[in-house]
């Protein structure tokens, strides 16, 4: 029998990571797949190149819910959820990630009593201050299907009561496709910077904190920055904009592809993002995570976690730190199976 089924995203995350589950679904006939986009990204930069650069069908709708405060852009895509949803009336609502639009989205199926599949399931910070760890175990608590993209995910499931399928990771797949045509960059004479987290970017003090450590590693090395829209407007409010544009090479939001590209030529990476402490770490790249914890502890090694008072230091150290081991092995994330296969298998066995 068809099982419909409704992918909900409207961030630049979300999309990079259900792509190749959407692209996949075309070999599946028993499986129709439709995308809402809600809109939480709205530049084209963030949003819409990227359903272009993974060459996926466009979205059943675009909600263009835009930002706001966290309840009022949860909450706008409530209501306009709910709506599809009815109409819709899937069989499961599919949800990548832990954004506003992964905490509507099961909010939303889960009083409707359809099933929900949680994408990226049991990741956990054990931050709550962080507004993604909220949505990550409300997500999962509302969840059918929990797919796990690691092995420490499962067991923080279980803590939770929660059974967790371990997966594989979908973006360890969008990477190793793109890889596969990327030739290797032997230069690795930059520094790789990507900020966008409200603890490090809201607060004036913070960041001329991180801008005058990046100021000082741009004596150092090249930096290289494209500025999430957050930071970018935040920079302009708090007056540090001209300083870092002299130092500093700022870019728009980049492709995927030209975010691996420069990630590759890199000699180190520093960011504060989930997925970007991910790919680094498969790329092998030492990495400075301006935060205080991670949920992925499997990158811990290759990835230091910093106050953005250390930043500077952590670098001068790395910099001189030997070589990196250009193969590894153990990969913590990695199943013998395509993530997206065994998600789709499992949506296609899904009874009632
Ligand atoms: C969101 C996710 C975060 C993810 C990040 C990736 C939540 C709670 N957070 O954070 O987990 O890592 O996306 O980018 O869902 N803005 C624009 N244009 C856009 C999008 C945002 O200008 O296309 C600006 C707006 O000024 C807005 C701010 O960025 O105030 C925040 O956007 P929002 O979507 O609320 O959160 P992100 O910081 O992007």
């Amino acid at each position: 029998m068809l099982k419909k089924i409704v992918l909900v995203v409207g961030t630049r995350p979300q999309i990079i990571k259900a792509s190749p589950v959407i692209k996949r679904a075309e070999q599946y006939p028993e499986l129709k797949l439709r995308t809402v986009n809600t809109g939480q990204h709205y530049d084209e930069l963030m949003n819409e190149v990227f359903f272009k650069e993974f060459k996926l069908p466009d979205p059943i709708v675009n909600l263009r819910v835009g930002s706001g405060s966290h309840a009022s852009q949860t909450g706008k895509m409530i209501l306009e959820l709910e709506s599809v949803l009815v109409s819709e009336s899937p069989d499961v609502v599919l949800i990548p990630g832990d954004t506003n639009s992964a905490l509507a989205g099961a909010i939303v199926a889960s009083k409707l009593g359809i099933s929900v599949a949680h994408i990226e399931s049991g990741a956990r910070s054990y931050d709550m201050s962080m507004p993604e760890e909220i949505n990550r175990r409300v997500v999962d608590h509302c969840s059918k299907l929990l797919f796990a993209v690691s092995r420490a995910c499962v067991d923080n499931l279980k803590k939770e009561r929660l059974d967790g399928l371990f997966t594989g990771d979908t973006m360890y797949e969008v990477l190793s496709s793109l890889l596969r045509t990327l030739a290797p960059n032997s230069a690795c004479d930059s520094v790789f910077v990507t900020l966008h987290r409200p603890s490090n970017v809201d607060n004036r003090e913070t960041l001329s904190k991180i801008v005058s450590e990046l100021c000082n590693i741009s004596e150092v090395m090249r930096v290289v920055f494209p500025v999430h829209p957050r930071t970018r407007e935040n920079l302009r409010m708090f007056k540090l904009e001209s300083l870092v544009k002299e130092k500093i090479e700022l870019l728009d939001p980049l492709s995927y592809e030209e975010t691996m590209r420069r990630m590759l030529a890199s000699r180190v990476v520093i960011t504060d993002s989930g997925g970007l402490q991910k790919e680094s770490f498969w790329l092998r790249k030492l990495t400075i995570t301006v935060r205080s914890t991670t949920e992925w502890i499997e990158t811990l090694g290759l990835n230091r976690l910093v106050k953005p008072q250390d930043i500077y230091s952590t670098f001068c150290l790395l910099k001189d730190a030997g070589d990196v081991p250009q193969s590894s092995e153990y990969n913590p994330f990695l199943a013998n199976r395509p993530a997206s296969e065994l998600i789709l298998n499992t949506l296609s066995h899904l009874n009632g």
